[in-house]
């Protein structure tokens, strides 16, 4: 079991072993509103300022939803800071014979931390949940500046990204 949003059963024991010496990965805690998830979310998007009470009612409406959200957390131990994260969240289907799709999102690594290989650890690491929980496939969107990086984790491009904004 795990302290975390999903079982530490799932994590990948490779990428858990081709770490930096001193980071570990694991899933997205309730304390890690101390320890700089939305911080390292910001060299993303905009991430608004977010209270502490709001993002607890996050956690828990995520954690509520057990099989779908999955977000991993490339810890820096020695600091105790985040320096990367990712989320999977998987979508149940009826087609496909109850089929399973992933969806890739929200990932992100410190300024100051790029260039290790821990997005790609990151995106290892999703592929290995979303295979064992049976997922069918992964997808994401990006930007045309990112595909050079999906394609160096084994993504290739297929269709098209189309969207309403509320
Ligand atoms: N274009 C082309 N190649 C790239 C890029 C890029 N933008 N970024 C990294 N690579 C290459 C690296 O050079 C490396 O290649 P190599 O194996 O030949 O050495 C390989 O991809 C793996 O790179 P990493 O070191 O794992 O990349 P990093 O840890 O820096 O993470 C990331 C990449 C996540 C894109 C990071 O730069 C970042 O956080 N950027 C800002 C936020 C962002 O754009 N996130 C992605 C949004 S899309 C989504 O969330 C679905």
């Amino acid at each position: 079991m795990s302290e975390g949003l999903f079982s530490n059963d799932l994590l990948s024991p490779a990428v858990s072993a081709a770490l930096p010496e001193g980071y570990i990965i694991r899933p997205l805690r309730r304390s890690d509103y101390n320890t700089g998830y939305l911080d390292c979310l910001k060299v993303l998007t905009t991430v608004g300022d977010i209270q502490e009470d709001k993002f607890q009612e996050r956690y828990d409406l995520l954690a509520s939803r057990p099989g779908s959200y999955y977000i991993l957390i490339v810890e820096d131990t020695i600091r105790s800071r985040v320096v990367g994260t990712g989320a999977l969240i998987v979508e149940h289907k009826f087609i496909h014979n109850l089929g399973q799709v992933g969806h890739i999102e929200d990932i992100a690594v410190a300024k100051d931390q790029q260039g290790k290989k821990l997005g790609l650890r990151i995106i290892e690491a999703l592929d290995y949940i979303a295979e064992k929980v049976g997922c069918y496939k992964s997808i994401l969107d990006c930007s045309e500046a990112n595909e050079g990086f999906y394609v160096k984790c084994g993504f290739r491009r297929a269709g098209l990204q189309m969207a309403h904004y509320y």
